[in-house]
Order: structure tokens, then C-alpha cells, then sequence
């Protein structure tokens, strides 16, 4: 059984202190089930991630950057590689991301190398896929995706690819108010998962975790966490309110 997974993506908020109060808050009153009955993380800024996998270290809440550079070290200004995340204390890592993908400008083989440098690197890589809102009025949600898994794990083996998580977040719905029907995200859930049954195989697609993300709130997560193919959510907004996030924690169990 797969078990649910909720984490929370932070992005570009919080300071040294908030990020701090926040994750204390969540790891204290997220103990009774974090890391027993769901997955737990939460993936601040890079400045704060030492800070906040200290504050976390004595409970099960794991910590994720939001991004990650598949060199392993050197000339590249700016850049933080595996090795890092994880000397700071870093369990995952979100690869491909929209804002990356639509406002940084990163392409399928740049998530493509930043997946299999989490991986080799030993993280747990979450690789995010999903369609404009345009593609999805063109039809092309399956395509899209299909593009984003084909690619983002392109020469992946299975056994690689069994520590990946995939966020589905349709574009349209991140931070717009506007959610996939909990319909809307089985049915592309499920493509994926079948997708998934085709590139790898029948135990892999069953084993690996499939999220939704998309103005994810605690008065959606039940119906959403209640589709067969929706293993966890990736909650952006809502996951800086410490009492929001811990509510669709409790509703993931
Ligand atoms: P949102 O963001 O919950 O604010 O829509 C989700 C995400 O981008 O991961």
C-alpha cells in the first residue's frame, strides 16, 4: 500500500525566524502520525534549509529543497548541488517544478539531469509535471505530461525510478484559487500511473507515490486525497499557515 504523503512547498517565503516557528509547529503537532501514517516534509528556501532541518531533526517531518543543479560541484555561481542538500539535512528534492519550468525557463532534459543528480546523490527526487491552462483547453493535458514523465526520467532504470515521486500540478491551478476537480486529477492520475505500468512496470506503478498540487486547502483535500490514484498533495499556499497544512495532514491519514 502507498502510503499518503503531504509536503509543503514553501517557495520564495518565510524568513530565518518564521521558517523556524513554522517547522516547529508542524513537526510538534503532526507527531502522532508524521512519518507512520503519512509522509511528512516541508521544503523552504535554500538560505533556510539548515535552519529548519535542525528544528526538525528530532521528529519524523523530512525536509526538501525546492530545486537542486546536477553538477556535483565547481564553477557553477549560484548553483547547489546534491551533496549540499544533504549535508544540510535534506531527504528530497522538487525537480521541474512550474515556476522553474514557465518562469525560470527550465527545459525537459535540464529536469531530466536534475532528477538523475537526486537520485545518484541520494536524495528522494519529487518530479512535478503538468499542463497550461491553453494545453489543457487544447487537449493536450496527456501529451503534456507524457512529454514531462517521458522526459524528466529519461534513461532512469526502474529500481532508479522507485525513489521518484510524481507531483502532478497542473499549471492552471497552482496559487490560483482554482482546483482540479478531484475528477479531473484521478483521471490524469490514473494516465500517469498506466503511463508508468508502460515505461517501467506493473510493481513500480502500483509502489510509486503520485501527488496533486493546485490551491490544494484543508476544505479540498478530503475529496481529493479520496481518489484511488491520489496518494498525497504538494501544497504550496496552504502550507504556510501552520494550521492549514496540519489539517491536510490529518485529512491524508
Ligand atoms: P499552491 O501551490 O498550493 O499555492 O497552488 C502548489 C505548488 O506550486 O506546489
Amino acid at each position: 500500500m502507498r502510503k499518503p504523503f503531504v509536503a509543503g512547498n514553501w517557495k520564495m517565503n518565510t524568513d530565518s525566524n518564521s521558517s523556524v516557528e513554522l517547522a516547529e509547529r508542524i513537526a510538534s503537532e503532526s507527531a502522532d502520525v508524521a512519518g507512520r501514517d503519512v509522509t511528512v516534509a516541508v521544503c523552504p528556501p535554500f538560505i533556510y534549509l539548515q535552519a529548519v532541518a535542525k528544528a526538525l531533526s528530532a521528529s519524523s517531518v523530512g525536509v526538501g529543497a525546492q530545486d537542486i543543479y546536477y553538477e556535483s560541484k565547481g564553477a557553477f555561481t549560484g548553483e547547489i548541488s546534491a551533496s549540499m542538500l544533504k549535508d544540510v539535512g535534506c531527504t528530497y528534492c522538487l525537480c521541474g517544478h512550474s515556476e522553474r519550468r514557465h518562469i525560470i525557463g527550465e527545459t525537459d532534459d535540464l529536469v531530466n539531469k536534475k532528477v538523475a543528480a537526486g537520485i545518484g546523490g541520494g536524495l528522494l527526487p519529487i518530479l512535478c509535471v503538468g499542463e497550461l491552462r491553453a494545453e489543457r483547453e487544447a487537449s493536450q493535458t496527456n501529451e503534456v505530461v507524457t512529454r514531462h514523465l517521458k522526459k524528466g526520467l529519461a534513461g532512469l532504470s526502474a529500481e532508479k525510478v522507485s525513489v521518484v515521486t510524481i507531483a502532478y500540478e497542473p499549471v492552471w491551478a497552482i496559487g490560483t484559487g482554482l482546483t482540479a476537480t478531484p475528477q479531473q486529477a484521478q483521471e490524469v492520475h490514473d494516465f500517469i500511473r498506466k503511463l508508468l505500468a508502460e515505461m517501467y512496470d506493473g510493481q513500480l506503478a502500483e509502489e510509486i507515490r503520485i501527488l496533486y498540487g493546485g490551491s490544494v486547502k484543508p476544505d479540498n483535500a478530503a475529496d481529493l486525497m479520496g481518489q484511488r490514484d491520489i496518494d498525497g498533495l504538494l501544497v504550496g499556499g496552504a502550507s504556510l499557515k501552520a494550521d492549514d497544512f496540519l489539517a491536510i495532514i490529518q485529512v491524508a491519514v
